[in-house]
């Protein structure tokens, strides 16, 4: 199962890739977690990463499409995987369709999670983020047991730094101009599907599983 995530910063994408992961035993790759780990380790790439990520901006194709082909060349990838923020340009799209015709394979689902601009500044200002494991919670919808830990590790949950509400807009700018197009392109390949991500998370969950499985 090679599915794709689509939909603005903050529409849950990340939210329902996890649980698509557990249920069908498929790695979760999520090129934003990719980052920030990386950042949070101080590697090369996490300081390249954090000048794009904290304007709001897209990293660039070249640091980002080799580091997702490797990946998914892995062995825990043979059975499918799940990719959360990528592809997010044409040209990362390309890339690939590209490297999975190699292969002699394509991918399968794209899941456009469709949330409008309105409801997703109010959305991240809530969010909190384990910059540890990657588990992301909300202050209102899904709160962590005890008050600024994460539940999954014991570390820090944090408002991540790039969803101030003002490089939310950037973003949300950014994702208008750049990952929308991304719609048409998988229309046109016959493989998008779209659900209502305004809906409570359990219910976009059966939607998305519903698609998966029919
Ligand atoms: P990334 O980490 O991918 O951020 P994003 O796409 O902006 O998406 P988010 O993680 O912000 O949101 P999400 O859709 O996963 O929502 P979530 O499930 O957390 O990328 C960050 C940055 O890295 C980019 O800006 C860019 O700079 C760089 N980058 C990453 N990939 C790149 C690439 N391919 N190319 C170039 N640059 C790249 O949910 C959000 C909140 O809403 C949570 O608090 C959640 O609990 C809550 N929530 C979720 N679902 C619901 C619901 N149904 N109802 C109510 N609340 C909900």
């Amino acid at each position: 199962m090679k599915i794709i995530m689509l939909g603005a910063p903050g529409a849950g994408k990340g939210t329902q890739a996890k649980q698509i992961a557990d249920k069908y035993k498929i790695p979760h790759i999520s090129t934003g977690d990719i980052f920030r780990a990386n950042i949070k380790n101080g590697t090369e790439l996490g300081k390249k990463a954090k000048e794009y990520m904290d304007q709001g901006a897209l990293v660039p194709d070249e640091l980002t499409c080799d580091l997702v082909m490797d990946r998914i060349k892995q062995d825990d990838c043979k059975n499918g995987f799940v990719l959360d923020g990528f592809p997010r340009t044409i040209p990362q799209a390309e890339a690939l369709d590209a490297a999975l015709t190699k292969i002699g394979e394509k991918m399968e689902f794209a899941i456009d999670v469709d949330v409008p601009d309105e409801n997703i500044v109010n959305r991240m200002g809530g969010r909190r983020a384990c910059l540890n494991c990657g588990a992301t919670y909300h202050i209102v919808s899904i709160p962590t047991k005890k008050e600024g830990i994460c539940d999954r590790c014991g570390s820090e949950v944090v408002l991540r730094d790039d969803d101030k509400p003002e490089t939310v807009q950037k973003r949300l700018n950014v994702y208008h101009e750049q990952t929308q197009p991304l719609i048409d392109y998988y229309k046109k390949q016959g493989i998008l599907k779209s659900v209502d991500g305004t809906k409570p998370m359990e219910d976009v969950f059966t939607a998305i599983v519903q698609i998966l499985e029919a």
